[in-house]
């Protein structure tokens, strides 16, 4: 008796100490969560995140996971002090949005685009909720077609130099695209969580796959 009340208490102490050396939220988020071509969005996500809703300057609604819009708010209010203004384009999106994006993509841009910038649905990172795409507001006027956003280089380098210290990372970077399966998007950050990891992986210029250790298996290249 005494003995199984002893191999239950060591049991009790190693499932909580695995438990606290995992980066999880209070509601048991795990930020760093890993979704691309080849890790599909975890079934539960969905039921564990708190979403909330945010209207942008053009009467958009963007859906984005609680703590990662907090974390937006306050790096809005950063780069509006350095001039550089920015806004919410799509954030959260359900498996039936993403299927949507696809089918208008197509039509728009052809199947070649959509295989380097739009991921298949259920296997995108913004099924979390965590990742947010960004539009500039440039001399007042809004910028947020891709192939326009792309000619400010100078103000997403000014964005992504503030991005780790509110917890975001770049997450698809230049000559990795053989890695994280997609063509470079300056507009798309990822929140992660704690601004010293962010840090540690834009210091280092690595992507979230490199970080973790989980690169992909197969060619992902787009
Ligand atoms: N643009 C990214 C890859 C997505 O569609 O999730
Ligand atoms: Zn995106």
């Amino acid at each position: 008796m005494k003995r199984s009340f002893v191999v239950v208490l060591i049991c009790l102490l190693v499932i909580v100490a695995v438990g606290c050396g995992k980066k999880v939220d209070a509601e048991g988020i795990d930020y760093l969560v890993l979704v691309n071509k080849e890790n599909k969005l975890p079934d539960t996500w969905e039921r564990e995140i708190t979403i909330v809703k945010y209207v942008d300057s053009q009467g958009w609604d963007v859906e984005t996971e609680k703590e990662a819009f907090e974390a937006y708010q306050k790096l809005h209010d950063a780069l509006e002090k350095e001039d550089v203004h920015v806004d919410l384009d799509s954030a959260y999106r359900s498996v039936a949005e993403q299927e949507r994006i696809v089918k208008d993509f197509t039509e728009k841009y052809g199947e070649d685009y959509v295989k380097q910038y739009v991921a298949v649905p259920g296997f995108s990172e913004h099924h979390t909720g965590l990742a947010l795409d960004l539009y500039l507001n440039i001399d007042g006027a809004d910028v947020y077609e891709n192939e326009d956003m792309v000619q400010y280089p100078e103000v997403w380098a000014k964005i992504h130099e503030k991005l780790a210290e509110y917890g975001f990372i770049l997450r698809y970077l230049e000559g990795r695209e053989a890695i994280t399966g997609y063509s470079y998007e300056p507009w798309h950050i990822r929140y992660v969580g704690d601004p010293a990891i962010a840090k540690d992986i834009m210091e280092k210029g690595i992507t979230l796959e490199e970080y973790l250790g989980k690169l992909p298996t197969t060619d992902v290249a787009p």
